[in-house]
């Protein structure tokens, strides 16, 4: 006898689920995990002291408005409180937009090697993913403007993007705004903000508060080390912040989170030496993987892609084996279409050079 069950809509099975950053190796060794461009320098004292304070009150439900917290982000910013919303990670809010914005006929457009949660909220909302070609592993503004139609909905944009690290200047980021329908909401995904140093960049604040379609999402997990409590929070138009208040979870975000992430916005210090840190391995780790003969993708956030060849041996598989084996675990990258690319999170300093001489020596072999 066939016992049919329920059925999932077909765009649901067409989605491949997301393969989170490995966290274990094989063996004993300790682990380096370098896989999911985690801090190094963990969360502020100060938030895990607020985490820890959240635990006497466990069993009330959180503030379902987040209203500390947005006030929190809004004084940080200089932001209308109004026009924030917050979410159990950046994922979360990144989902909630596909599913205001995307029914089954409608587009989604983003980068070639784009971060993959938008693929998987688009098909997950019914929508249709449009991939643009990207430069020199670089979202390209008249490709992305190129594969608009009058279905397109929303283009999502990681600036920087995960996993090549590259970003676009801030007058690209205007130009491709610019040449988007007011109906079209643009999505700009600003994880590793914090990070960048390059002059010509800007997060995208400016834009938002200029006009009526576009939207910032910013998370808790990358400088702020507060990966495992998911935290995230976007900016947008008041009809925009709306719509996803009306689908969201009446309580996404839990109170622990909410009281760390306050204490953790607060904590300016911690985040300075965040930066700093990254600064430092950052340019370090380049020079030496370069100085190895490895293509390293230049970045401005706080991990690398670095580039293996294809010779038996050699390959990005061969690299991940050999550094997994010596308890190094970085992210393969197959899944965004670069299967001949490892991505290296920035770790602590032993970490970082523990790396370069286990590449030199599976090089040398
Ligand atoms: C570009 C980008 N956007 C969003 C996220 C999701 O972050 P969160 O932990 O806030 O869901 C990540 C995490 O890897 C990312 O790389």
């Amino acid at each position: 006898m066939t016992v049919s069950g329920p059925v999932p809509r077909a765009s649901v099975l067409s989605i491949e689920a997301y393969v989170p950053g490995k966290s274990t190796a094989p063996g004993s060794v300790k682990v380096w995990k370098l896989s999911s461009n985690e801090t190094p320098l963990g969360p502020s004292p100060k938030a895990k002291a607020a985490f820890a304070g959240a635990a006497d009150k466990l069993e009330l439900y959180p503030d379902g408005s987040s209203s500390a917290l947005r006030t929190a982000i809004a004084a940080r910013y200089g932001l209308d409180p109004q026009r924030i919303i917050c979410g159990a990670g950046s994922d979360e809010l990144l989902s909630l937009l596909a599913y205001s914005y995307l029914g089954p006929g409608d587009e989604a457009v983003h980068s070639e090697h784009g971060f993959l949660v938008y693929k998987i909220a688009t098909l997950a909302a019914g929508g249709t993913p449009v991939v643009a070609p990207e430069k020199n592993l670089t979202a390209d503004v008249d490709a992305l403007l190129a594969k608009v139609t009058a279905r397109t909905r929303l283009v999502f944009l990681a600036n920087p993007n995960n996993p090549t690290g590259t970003y676009l200047p801030f007058d690209e980021v205007k130009r491709l705004h610019a040449g988007l329908r007011p109906d079209i909401l643009l999505v700009l995904d600003a994880a590793y903000a914090e990070y960048v140093r390059a002059n010509d960049y800007e997060a995208g604040l400016e834009l938002v508060a200029t006009s009526g379609n576009v939207v910032m999402a910013r998370t808790f997990s990358k400088i702020y080390g507060l990966a495992g409590l998911r935290l995230g929070w976007m900016v947008g138009p008041s009809s925009v912040i709306d719509a996803v208040n009306r689908i969201r979870g009446p309580f996404n975000v839990s109170a622990p989170a909410m009281a760390a992430g306050i204490a953790a916005i607060g904590d300016s210090a911690h985040v300075e030496a965040a930066v700093a840190h990254n600064d430092q391995w950052l340019a370090w780790l380049t020079a030496q993987l370069q100085a190895l003969g490895l293509e390293v993708t230049p970045s401005v956030g706080n991990f690398l892609l670095v580039h293996f060849v294809q010779q038996p041996g050699k390959t990005a598989g061969d690299a991940d084996a050999f550094l997994s084996a010596r308890g190094l675990v970085l992210r393969r990258v197959d899944a965004y279409g670069l299967p001949n690319a490892l991505r290296l999170t920035i770790g602590p300093e032993e970490a970082n050079r523990l790396v370069v001489d286990t590449l030199r020596e599976f090089l040398a072999r």
